[in-house]
């Protein structure tokens, strides 16, 4: 039978169980306090997700160092000061039998210096806007083992948050990605080489973190298949998938930006991204997959590509009701620009309209 985009879902390890195939995808919104403790506007925002119905709410991007920090109003859990504010969130979202995870992130060499007052750090000496003398420093192996004590000591304040889970931020180009880039990592200790070694931390993380939470805490990774820029390849990335296909991960969450795109580099295939992973590799966790969906052709087209979930980002700042619209005959959503009024009536709150400005189109001012 096919699955229907309003079909249970339940995580086949622990055997929590999701109301429906939606997830809310990590999205900064730069709202919280300078502290790092989550601000009543960005507990809002999510809750008010949780409400129109997401199966899963994942919170944006939440640095587990102080020093890998990205953005300012960026949420911590770096300390268990969090924990308190985090719970409220937690508790309101399960409220709306939503599932809730917590984005674990360290921003690596774009961890700016004028917000961290210290060197960014990343696998390898690396270019960055970020430094005064414009480089990260290689981490060191002391500098390893903080990463990963900091990244489980997030996830057991996560747990205790009330979150259900953690999602790894392997995407995009943070710290773990520029450990997985072979431009980005030029290591040649045990953390550089093969795409096996560079993901070596992940590994080690992910088994530290594994020792501390209860079993039912859901533990997954979110991955860009292909980066070029930081030699992420979409090879490498399939040799990955299947290495990460050995743990006991609970989901991989594919960044595809667009689901429908097929590679940049391996023109000659028909095959999506999602594709290229679901098709290739046996025994994979649950996949969730993100990227330009906006209508429910858009759902079932990435669940018939292999995803079991479905991942939301732009589309659920203008609908916060998103996954029950589309089950709509006559939903016909508008890709924006949307205006302040449209943005302050769901929730989204002043200071990330401000940041969605950047986003070319999003916004549209009155006259
Ligand atoms: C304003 C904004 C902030 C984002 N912040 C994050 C983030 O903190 N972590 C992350 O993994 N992805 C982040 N993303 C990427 C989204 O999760 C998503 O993958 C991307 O927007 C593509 O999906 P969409 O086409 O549904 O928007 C962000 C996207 C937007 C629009």
């Amino acid at each position: 039978m096919k699955t229907s985009t309003d079909t249970p879902f339940i995580f086949p390890r622990t055997g929590k169980a999701v109301k429906n195939r939606s997830v809310l995808a990590a999205m900064t919104n730069k709202q919280s306090h300078p502290n790092g403790t989550i601000s009543s506007t960005e507990l809002k925002w999510l809750v008010r997700r949780a409400k129109g119905g997401f199966g899963i709410i994942t919170t944006a991007a939440v640095h587990v160092s102080k020093e890998g920090q990205g953005w300012e109003g960026e949420i911590g859990l770096y300390s268990d000061q969090h924990i308190k504010k985090l719970k409220n969130l937690t508790s309101e979202i399960r409220k709306y039998n939503s599932l809730s995870f917590a984005q674990l992130f360290h921003g690596g060499q774009r961890a700016p210096q004028k917000i961290t007052g210290k060197k960014p750090i990343s696998a390898s000496v690396n270019k960055t806007q970020y430094s005064l003398d414009g480089e990260s420093n290689s981490a060191n192996k002391q500098e390893i083992k903080k990463i990963i004590r900091d990244f489980t000591n997030a996830a057991l304040r996560a747990y205790k948050s009330g979150f259900d889970g953690i999602e790894l931020h392997g995407a995009h180009g943070y710290l773990l990605a520029q450990f997985l880039g072979i431009k980005t990592n030029r290591r040649s200790d045990e953390y550089g080489g093969s795409i096996v070694e560079r993901s070596k931390i992940i590994f080690e993380i992910y088994k530290s973190i594994k020792k501390i939470v209860p079993e039912s805490f859901i533990i997954g990774i979110r991955i860009s298949p292909e980066i070029s820029d930081m030699g992420i390849d979409l090879r490498d990335t399939i040799s990955l998938v299947n290495h990460l296909a050995k743990l006991d991960l609970d989901f991989i969450h594919i960044s595809c930006w667009d689901i429908n795109a097929k590679s940049k580099k391996y023109i000659n295939s028909d095959l999506t991204l999602t594709e290229w992973i679901t098709k290739s590799i046996k025994n994979l966790p649950p996949i969730i997959s993100t990227g330009n969906i906006w209508t429910l052709n858009d759902v079932n087209d990435v669940l018939d590509q292999g995803a079991s979930l479905y991942g939301v980002g732009r589309a659920a700042i203008p609908y916060p009701d998103f996954s029950k619209l589309i089950e709509e005959e006559n939903f016909n959503p508008s890709k924006g620009p949307f205006t302040y009024d449209e943005l302050r009536n769901v929730d989204v709150g002043d200071v990330f309209i401000d940041y969605l400005r950047s986003w070319k189109g999003f916004i549209i001012d009155k006259p």
